[in-house]
């Protein structure tokens, strides 16, 4: 059951390591991408990870027709789709770009799924739909309102895919919500390489620390967080990647529609962060204090119970993990380019 899984957006930052622990865990995996943020170089890496072969098909989430005849053709039975945009700013300044891909995207799969009759689907969805924490830690029952066209889309796609649920037992699904992913695999090999200019506080932290940029910017040293900064969740992105085995192997016993938070429930500020990265780096990273940055809260965390109790999943990998394993795949000379 569940055995060939289409992972949308694969070759992308968290779909490229989920790629690796399906495949190293049994699982044929088909990589679906357009490259617009990732390249075609992260076959091979997850290909010499998992000492298995993938294919890639290279499309676009809103081509149905290619989707369909993917899933019927390649007799998949059940997608991940992580396919989709994700920077808040750009979000704000190109909202048609942003329900185009998040939104018809996900419908534009979901029509490719009734009509190649695969029902198990595991989605890609973010923390940021909750908008401004009422309390913290977010548990799955905390209000959504999201304050971008990002988060909006993706409580959009939320509500269709609940939706579909309702309207036949057939279906099986989860959304998953991330909180703040960083890190990269163990061996190296593979990590967050975008084609587009980073957005994220660790890849910022990581080109400081190689010395491609100056300085890092901190965005607002008052909040009401034990140091100033902006606190976050970080997570491992492999235990994201064990996070989705995990639900995976739910949605091939359950029918429906359930939502998971995927944090481990505690946070951690920017300078504590830059403190890490540091350690594990053993360079300087200088900081420069700004203003806040607009849009964003002063603290985020999740409560992460519910994918324990449930899916039985659990964050495993610590702060020193992520940094090292970060810098390991910046530092290695195989992945410059
Ligand atoms: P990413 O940009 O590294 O990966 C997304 C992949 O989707 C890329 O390879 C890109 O080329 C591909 N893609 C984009 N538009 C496409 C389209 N129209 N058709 C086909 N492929 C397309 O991003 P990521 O960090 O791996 O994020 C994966 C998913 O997780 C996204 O849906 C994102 O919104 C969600 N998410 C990410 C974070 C984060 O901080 N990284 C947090 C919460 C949620
Ligand atoms: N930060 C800086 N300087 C930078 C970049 C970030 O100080 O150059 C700070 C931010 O102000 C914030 C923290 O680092 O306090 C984390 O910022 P990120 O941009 O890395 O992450 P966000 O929490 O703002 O948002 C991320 C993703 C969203 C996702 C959200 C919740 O970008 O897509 O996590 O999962 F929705």
């Amino acid at each position: 059951m569940n055995k060939k899984i289409l992972l949308t957006g694969g070759t992308g930052y968290i779909g490229s390591h989920a790629a690796v622990e399906l495949s190293t865990r049994g699982y044929d995996v088909v990589l679906y991408d357009n490259l617009q943020n990732s390249s075609a170089a992260v076959v091979d890496q997850i290909e010499l990870i998992s000492n298995r072969k993938c294919e890639f098909i290279q499309g676009d989430i809103r081509d149905t027709a290619l989707l369909s005849d993917t899933l019927s053709r390649l007799k998949i039975n059940a997608v991940m789709h992580f396919a989709g945009l994700k920077a808040v700013a750009e979000s704000i300044e190109e909202p048609l770009n942003y329900y185009s891909t998040n939104v018809l995207g996900t419908l534009s799969l979901l029509d490719a799924m009734l009509h190649a009759q695969v029902f198990n689907l595991v989605f890609s969805s973010s923390a940021t739909v909750y908008g401004v924490p009422a309390y913290l830690p977010i548990d799955e029952l905390h209000p959504t309102g999201p304050v971008n066209p990002y988060g909006r889309s993706k409580l959009h796609a939320e509500r269709i895919l609940s939706d579909l649920a309702v309207s036949s037992t057939n279906w099986s699904i989860i959304s998953l919500r991330y909180f703040n992913p960083t890190g990269a695999h163990e061996s190296g090999l593979l990590g967050e390489r975008p084609t587009s200019r980073p957005n994220n506080l660790m890849p910022i932290i990581s080109e400081v620390a190689l010395n491609s940029r100056d300085r890092l910017q901190v965005f607002g040293d008052d909040y009401d967080t034990p140091d100033g900064t902006g606190v976050r969740d970080f997570i491992h992105v492999m235990d994201l990647a064990e996070g989705h085995r995990k639900a995976l192997e739910y949605i091939g016993k359950e029918k429906g529609f359930e939502i998971f938070n995927l944090g481990t429930g505690a946070g951690y500020s920017v300078l504590e962060m830059v403190e890490a990265y540091k350690v594990a780096s053993g360079q300087a990273i200088p900081v420069e204090i700004m203003t806040r940055r607009p849009g964003d809260v002063g603290a985020c965390y999740a409560d992460a119970l519910k994918a324990d109790t449930v899916l039985g999943w659990q964050a495993k990998r610590s702060l020193k993990d992520m940094c090292e394993s970060s810098w390991r795949f910046y530092t290695n000379s195989s992945n410059r380019g």
